[in-house]
């Protein structure tokens, strides 16, 4: 597979000319040694540490793109506004629960002090405002395991699809926690993709039951390239940008943070998933 091409990112966060070029021709951009790697690390130890403390032992959730179990699921519904736990399809009942975890979410940059630190800076708010956006609002936050072996294949998809906004203005920001290549499941993007339509809205239905439904039949006919990263590399795509990930059936785990904003202007509908109660409201930095 073909690589994306990367930049060193920049000291004070703000893209350059050149790098938003980039972006808005391809939906997506890979920004070299964004994050500190020390910071990266730290991260992961924490998330290491509220995992021993707070995962369950055995699996409340699955969390899978490929059947979608989670969608009918009220744990996942409630995850909007706290921190959930959710396993890999594959996972056993037993084991070390980071090996068996598919991701973290959707809260911590609102909850946790470690995560609200890493995703609320000077640096990341700049870059966000160099993309455009005047009222960033982060509306959830995912630590994604990718555990050796079992970790899941994330087929084809927009974020737009559930994170939905009129007009369109979500945006995701991936941060490497480990180093991700073919191996272990790094990313892959089509570029230039997010130029065409949504293809697919998961909204709540009038029976208030979460569903996907099709609204454009456009297939994503292009061959997809791979976005390699290492600790401390920031991905940003366009909430249209077609994208996926291969199973992880390497003997290397492959954590990443994902962040995803929104902006405070841009409506958004009630039939979301995603909901926070009035004392949660979401965010900027
Ligand atoms: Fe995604």
């Amino acid at each position: 597979m073909s690589r994306l091409p990367a930049f060193a990112a920049p000291a004070d966060g703000r893209l350059t000319p050149e790098m938003l070029a980039a972006y808005e021709a391809a939906g997506v951009v890979v920004l070299k040694g964004f994050a500190d790697p020390k910071a990266c690390k730290t991260l992961r130890d924490h998330t290491l540490a509220l995992v021993e403390r707070d995962a369950p032992a055995a699996p409340a959730s699955v969390f899978s793109t490929t059947s979608n179990v989670q969608l009918t699921d009220d744990y996942f519904e409630r995850s909007a506004a706290n921190i959930s736990f959710f396993f890999e399809e594959e996972a056993t009942e037993t084991g070390p629960k980071a090996a068996r975890l598919n991701k973290m979410g959707h809260a911590m940059h609102d909850l946790d002090p470690v995560f609200d630190a890493f995703s609320r800076n000077e640096k990341l708010a700049t870059a966000a405002a160099s993309l455009g956006f005047a009222d960033p609002r982060i509306v959830q936050s995912m630590y994604i395991f990718k555990p050796p072996g079992i970790g899941g294949e994330v087929v084809c998809h927009q974020d737009s699809t559930y994170l939905y906004t009129e007009p369109g203005s979500c945006v995701g920001f991936w941060f490497a926690i480990d180093d991700a290549d073919e191996e272990n499941g790094a990313m892959a993007f089509i570029p230039g993709a997010h130029k065409g339509p949504l293809r697919q809205l998961n909204a709540r239905g009038a029976d208030g039951k979460l569903a996907t439904r099709v609204i454009d039949e456009t297939p994503f006919d292009s061959v997809p390239v791979l976005a390699p990263a290492q600790r401390g590399d920031l991905v940003i795509f366009h909430g249209r940008a077609p994208h996926m990930s291969a199973a992880n059936r390497s003997a290397r785990p492959r954590h990443a943070y994902t962040l995803h904003m929104v902006d405070g202007a841009a409506r958004w509908p009630a039939e979301n998933w995603l909901q926070r109660p009035d004392d949660l409201p979401f965010r900027g930095f």
